[in-house]
């Protein structure tokens, strides 16, 4: 039925693909994905693969989930697509009355994109016009953390913390204030052997020290703090704890500087809560979010704000305050019924929470992993995982960055039916919500023969 050899030449004649060095292609073909089922994707050679990535974190409820496949089906003959910027459509009205159900009160307006990036750009060009709307022109600035990750577009990249990623682009990039990132695993004050679970924490913050300089020395020239709750996705699967946004929330209170939140990985249930900036009990200025919003099935974003920030636009057409951006997918009504159907199952199943056991199970194996040698750190949030491979614990020896042992791994696993996908020479989870006890004991399985075989071989 799929033509895999044509797909492959194709492939390799015209097909540029994202974060991957088309050598790397030379030796091996692709996988020609052709199917998706729950947790699993399928080959054209009928291979199946446990999908412990989601597809790039996308997919939060299985692959081709009924539910939502069957509502973009009854919307495809209605309506595909109309202009937002000055019409509406109800598709768009009933998502965002069931997302006011899930996100704080006080984030009441909603701004439509179509990705993680864009849904960062609209936050960043947000907050810098809330304040020259304001009259306040000098709050130009953004500070953000080292490993963070917020996209690559160049807005987004120039709140980036990911060397690799981002600093080839530094003569394009406006200049934001860099901090130091607060993840646990490379904390010199963490008393255990392994991060664990950040949200337990019991150390005093001392890291927060940077940030309350930065926002204290920095408040009249900046506009916001960018930052991923708990968790620095794209940076390392770094977790840190939730208190610090609890310190975040103050000190940016103080010097009224805008808070955004980029839950654009973090949403819709991934760290075990619906949002994971619930676990801090704090809320932000601006929120983004994207990824899981449809569940993996459709392009979708949002850029989410308060009151305040929305009136600071509201005025005559001549006193220059409109917020002149948009994309021409902007609640494209296809994305909105899937992400309709998305927050449906998540109200009606009560997920991520209903998961628990699951979910715990995923944290048991994962400390289990503590009896090899060759893993250096051990950490989790939710349904996010995250393991450090090196030569040696007891020395802390990396491997040399020549083995690239997190591609090796990689290129194993997949001989093995797991996506074990590396960020540099960590390997992660990134499980969905509806992932059974049995999914992580066979993805667990898997990975430790994976690992063994990658480290002896
Ligand atoms: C925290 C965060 N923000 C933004 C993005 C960018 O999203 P997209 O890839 O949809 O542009 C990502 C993507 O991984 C992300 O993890």
């Amino acid at each position: 039925m799929y033509d895999k050899k044509k797909t492959l030449e194709v492939d390799r004649r015209n097909i540029w693909h994202p974060f991957t060095q088309m050598k790397d292609f030379e030796s091996i073909d692709p996988k020609v994905i052709v199917r998706g089922e729950g947790v699993k994707l399928f080959d054209a050679d009928g291979n199946e693969y446990y999908d412990t990535i989601s597809s790039w974190w996308v997919n939060t409820l299985g692959h081709c989930n009924s539910r939502i496949a069957e509502g973009i089906k009854k919307q495809l003959d209605t309506l595909e697509h109309v202009n937002f910027s000055g019409f509406t459509h109800p598709f768009a009205a009933e998502f965002i009355d069931l997302m006011t159900g899930f996100l704080d009160k006080s984030l009441s307006k909603y701004f439509f994109s179509d990705n993680g990036s864009t849904a960062v750009e609209v936050a960043i060009k947000m907050a810098f016009q809330y304040w020259q709307n304001r009259k306040i022109t000098n709050r130009t600035r953004f500070i953000m953390l080292d490993n963070a990750y917020h996209g690559d577009t160049i807005g987004a990249v120039s709140v980036g913390g990911v060397a690799e990623y981002h600093r080839l682009y530094k003569p394009l990039m406006f200049n934001s204030i860099k901090v130091q990132s607060p993840d646990c695993s490379s904390c010199p004050k963490r008393r255990s052997e392994f991060t664990m679970d950040a949200s337990k924490c019991d150390c005093n913050l001392e890291c927060f020290e940077h940030m309350e300089k930065a926002i204290s020395g920095h408040a009249d020239e900046t506009a916001a703090v960018i930052i991923e709750p708990l968790i620095q996705g794209a940076g390392g699967m770094l977790n840190y704890p939730a208190q610090y946004l609890k310190k975040l929330e103050k000190a940016a209170k103080e010097h009224g500087v805008l808070v955004i939140y980029d839950e654009v990985a973090t949403g819709f249930g991934r760290c075990g809560t619906m949002f994971a900036y619930e676990q801090s009990g704090t809320r932000p200025d601006i929120i983004c979010l994207s990824k899981g919003i449809t569940a993996g099935f459709m392009p979708l974003a949002v850029t989410v704000t308060t009151e305040e920030v929305y009136n600071a636009f509201y005025d005559d057409y001549f006193s220059h305050k409109t917020f002149f951006h948009g994309h021409s997918y902007t609640a494209n009504p296809l994305a909105c019924a899937a992400g309709i159907e998305n927050l449906k199952i998540l109200k009606r199943d009560h997920l991520p929470q209903s998961n628990r056991i699951a979910m715990e199970h995923f944290h048991d194996r994962l400390k289990d992993l503590r009896k090899y040698d060759f893993i250096n750190d051990i950490r989790f949030t939710g349904f996010i995982g995250a393991i450090d491979i090196v030569k040696s614990r007891k020395n802390k020896t990396p491997f040399p960055p020549a083995d690239r042992i997190g591609r090796k791994i990689y290129n194993i696993s997949l001989n093995n039916g797991v996506v074990l996908r590396p960020l540099g020479d960590t390997i992660y989870f990134f499980l969905p919500l509806i992932v059974t006890v049995d999914d992580v004991d066979e993805i667990f399985n898997r990975t430790e023969k994976v690992l063994n075989d990658a480290i002896s071989g």
